[in-house]
This record gives structure tokens, sequence and C-alpha cells, in this order.
């Protein structure tokens, strides 16, 4: 997830390496190798096309260069792993992370995990983390393939279907069952095209403009794009609201789901999250999980349908398992792992970490920079590095069960203190995902032309979406339980 470079009050071109707004930057640590186009140039060619400009930076001037984009200000991307392994083990406390996340505030307000800091962010943390780890995670399962059967159901023999909108059906039904704990009825036949239509602002770079640029985010009568994202805004509030209230009111201890788990969330005070908090952190994770692992989802199955050879390795994995085959063992097959690795790994959803921005001047592998210009590790260029994963436009799932890489080397998910939280979740659902369709369905592509990386909002994925058709439904094998093993 790919959220700011910098606040407004950061560097602009004629002031690189003297001020950052109001806060003066010490000239004897210059920031690195600035690439030299002006900074209009730059903010168009990232907006534009992120991974090039990203690419060019690195031909130009190696594991460490400074961007500087118009009206964002500066940051120094770095893709040096040693560097990167520094960065991520530093104490936290060094850096500011939320505060170069506000951007996204207008949708999420000022107060869910991704815009806080210090003691405020390891808090919230605390009270999210252990509803996505552990076995808690496990009991997720059987939604999830319920949820995996009843999107892959509607694919036709013969009738081309889209995969990254199928991948995000999917993706919303997991969240609204699992996080939201929404049951089928009015609110959940509600909740589904409002959350779509609501993140639709995000998919495209036109869209994602009225984010980026603020003057556009006012209220133009009921047509306007801003007017329209507000509105379904307070309504996803008022329905999520709902929900809660009729928790409060219920009091069924049986529920599993994650929004149950929050409410009954105390930290060391004793003190749960107010309602609104709650909302919040809901559509901060719908935002931060549901086209995250769609993208994922959609570039592993396009990938693994053009390799043949792919597609027997790990179904004869998954028949090893012979009356097994439930969903527990199936996270654990280490083909299977290695496939959803490698789609990881070739297609990062963000292209860049979190900004960190140093509060003072730190020096890590030897290089001093200045504080308060955000230090930005690249997923991509260090994904796309030669001398780690050679051949590296290559799909080649086999690196993964060939070498272990270091979490400076590969980290699809971040590092340090803010690590992905929906990590896990977000492999299972592709875990389960890839086994349930590879075990019941012969597939291809219908572009004739490979599928572009590009920007899709703040997100990173297919340019265009993903053209498949089912060729012929294999024999369905017996599915199994996760609770009782027992074949149903
Ligand atoms: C394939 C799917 C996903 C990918 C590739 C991904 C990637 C990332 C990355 C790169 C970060 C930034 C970490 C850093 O800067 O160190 C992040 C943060 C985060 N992700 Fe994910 N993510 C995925 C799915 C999910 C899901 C399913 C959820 C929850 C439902 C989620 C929730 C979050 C949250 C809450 C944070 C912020 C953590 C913090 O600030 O402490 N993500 N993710």
């Amino acid at each position: 997830m790919e959220i700011k470079t910098v606040d407004d009050a950061a560097v602009d071109s004629s002031t690189v390496g003297n001020t950052t707004g109001n806060t003066t930057v010490d000239n004897s640590n210059p920031l690195p190798n600035r690439l030299p186009k002006p900074p209009i140039q730059q903010l168009i060619d990232w907006i534009v096309d992120p991974v090039r400009y990203q690419v060019q930076g690195r031909q130009q001037f190696g594991d460490v260069f400074t961007a500087n984009l118009s009206g964002l200000g500066s940051m120094v991307v770095i893709s040096d792993p040693k560097m990167i392994q520094e960065l991520l083990s530093c104490d936290p406390n060094k850096f500011d992370i939320g505060r170069g996340n506000t951007l996204i505030s207008p949708l999420l307000g000022t107060t869910t995990l991704l815009m806080l800091d210090g003691e405020a962010h390891r808090n919230k943390r605390k009270l999210l983390m252990p509803s996505f780890h552990g076995e808690r995670l496990q009991t997720y399962a059987q939604q999830i393939e319920e949820s995996i059967a009843s999107t892959t159901q509607q694919w036709q023999p013969g009738k081309p279907f889209a995969m990254l909108t199928a991948a995000r059906q999917l993706g919303l039904k997991i969240i609204i069952k699992v996080v939201f704990g929404v049951r089928e009825g009015e609110r959940y036949d509600e909740l589904t095209p409002l959350m779509r239509a609501w993140l639709h602002v995000l998919d495209s770079p036109f869209r994602a403009s009225f984010i980026f640029l603020k003057f556009l985010q006012r209220d133009f009568g009921q047509w306007y794009p801003w007017t329209r994202i507000q509105k379904r805004q307070q309504r996803l509030h008022e329905l999520l609201q709902a929900e809660i209230d009729e928790r409060r009111a219920s009091e069924d201890s049986d529920r599993t789901d994650i929004l149950s788990l929050l409410m009954a969330a105390r930290d060391e005070n004793g003190q749960g999250m107010h309602d609104e908090e709650l909302r919040s952190e809901l559509l901060m994770l719908l935002l931060a999980g549901h086209e995250t692992t769609a993208i994922s989802i959609s570039w592993m199955l396009y990938q693994v349908y053009q390799n043949p050879a792919i597609i027997d390795r790990l179904r004869q994995e998954i028949a090893s398992l012979g009356d097994n085959a439930n969903p527990l063992a199936i996270l654990q097959l280490p083909y299977l792992n290695a496939v959803c690795q490698e789609t990881l790994r070739m297609y990062p959803v963000a292209t860049l970490l979190f900004p960190r921005i140093p509060k003072e001047p730190i020096t890590l592998a030897g290089q001093t920079f200045p504080e308060d210009v955000p230090l930005v590790p690249s997923i991509y260029l260090v994904h796309y590095r030669e001398d780690l994963y050679p051949n590296p436009h290559e799909f080649r799932p086999e690196r993964f069960l060939e070498r272990q890489y270091a979490p400076s080397e590969y980290f699809p998910f971040g590092g340090g203190n803010r690590r992905c939280i929906g990590s896990a979740l977000a492999q299972m659902e592709m875990k389960l995902a890839l086994a349930h369709v590879v075990q019941r369905y012969e597939m291809l592509s219908v572009d004739s032309r490979p599928v572009a990386l590009g920007r899709r909002g703040f997100t990173f994925g297919p340019q265009t979406d993903v053209g498949m058709v089912v060729t012929s439904r294999r024999k369905a094998p017996n599915s199994v339980s996760v609770a009782s093993g027992q074949v149903q």
C-alpha cells in the first residue's frame, strides 16, 4: 500500500537540502543522488508509471536516489537490502510513519492504525493483531472456502469473464463475512454494492486524484464525484453503526468475526474502542485488505494458467494429501506456498513501503540522511534485483524452494513495526483460492497480449482486467471440513 511521500510541509525543488517547510535540514547531510528532472515532470511520471520511474532512477543512480515530486516533496528511494535491513530493524521511535499516510484521512479519519505513530500506534496494533493471528485465523477458513466456492460457481465454460472483477467480488464477500461479520440479509445486500462503489474511487489514477489533490475535495452537488464519495461514506457509517448497535443489544458470545473481537478487545487500562473508532478501523481494513488481496489472486491465477507444468505440480501436490486435503493441510503445502510467494515477489501490490520519516539525522549502511525527509524502501526494485532473483521477469516459484530470502530481500508485506497485519489472512485467501480453482477448472487467458503492471489508484495491479475463460470443469474433489476433518 502506497499512500504518500512526505507531508505537505516537506522539501520543494528549490529548497532540497536546505529546508523542509518550517523545518531546517542539516546541509552537512545533503540528499543523495537527486533525480535531475523538474519536480512537476517527476510527479507526472510518478502518477503515470511509478515502476518505470523507479527503474530509471535506479539505472541512473543505483540503490539510493532522491525523488522530488511537486507538491509532495522529496523522498529517498532505497533498494539496497543491507540498508533496508538496518532501517527496518531500527528503533521505531526514531521515525514518524503514520503522518506520512495522512493523505488518506478524508476517507478514514485520523485515528485509524495507518495514521498513528508512537504509543498510540503500538496500543492500536495490540488491539487489532489478535484477530489476525494463530487459531483465530483458522476459524475463518470455512467462510473463506464457502466464499470462494460461491464466486467460482458463476464461471461458465466457454464464457469469458474478468478475473480481477471476480477476485474483487470474492474479496468483498470475505471482508463482509470475516471482518464485518455481517450475515446475509438486507444489510448485507445494501453493503455489498455500497462498498464496491465507495472503493471505486481508488481503482484508477483519475479517480484517485480526488484523494491526491485536496482542492478537488469540495461539495459541488450530487453528481460531483467527491460529493458522491462523501454520501456513500456516510451511509457506510450508518450501516456499520446499525451492525454495532445490534451486536451490543444481542451479546451473542459465539461470534468469531473480527468486528466482534474488536468490540471485545480492551487495552491495558481496560479501555475498548468507541463506536466511531470501530467504524473507521473496519473501513481501514476494507481499504487495506480488499484490493490488495484481489489483485494478488488475479495475478496468481493469470500466471499459473499460462504454465501447465506449474498446474500439474500443484495438482500432484494437493492430490498427495489424499483424504486429508482439508484447508489447514493445504495451507502447509510447500509448492503451493512457493507459487504465492513468487506472485507476491513479481507483482508487489505496493511498490514502496510506507515512508519512514526520521525525527533526527540517521546513518544507515554508512550513509547519513537528514531528519524529516522520508526514507522509502522499494519493494519493486528489490524484488527485481538480478543478484537475488536471476531472470526476475520469469515466473519461477522454484526459486523459493531453492533458497531462503532474508526479510530485507523479500518483503511484500513490509517489515518492522508497520508490517502488514493482514498478511496471514491474505496468504490464506490466496492459497485456498489457488487450491480450489486448480482442482476444479481448466482455464485459458483470453488476452493475446501480456497484461501489464500499472497504477490502479493507490495500489499497483493489472492495467486492464485479466480476461479468462473456463475451457472445462474437472471432476470436483470431495471437500473436507476444517473443524472436523470429515469428508462432507
Ligand atoms: C496480498 C495482500 C496484501 C499485501 C501485498 C499487503 C501489503 C502491505 C504493505 C506493503 C504494508 C506496509 C508495510 C510497511 O510499510 O512496512 C501493509 C500495511 C498494512 N496492511 Fe496490508 N497487504 C495485504 C493485505 C492486507 C489485508 C488482507 C489486511 C487486513 C484485512 C491488511 C491490513 C494492513 C494494515 C492495517 C496495514 C498497516 C499496518 C500498520 O500501519 O501498522 N493488508 N500491507
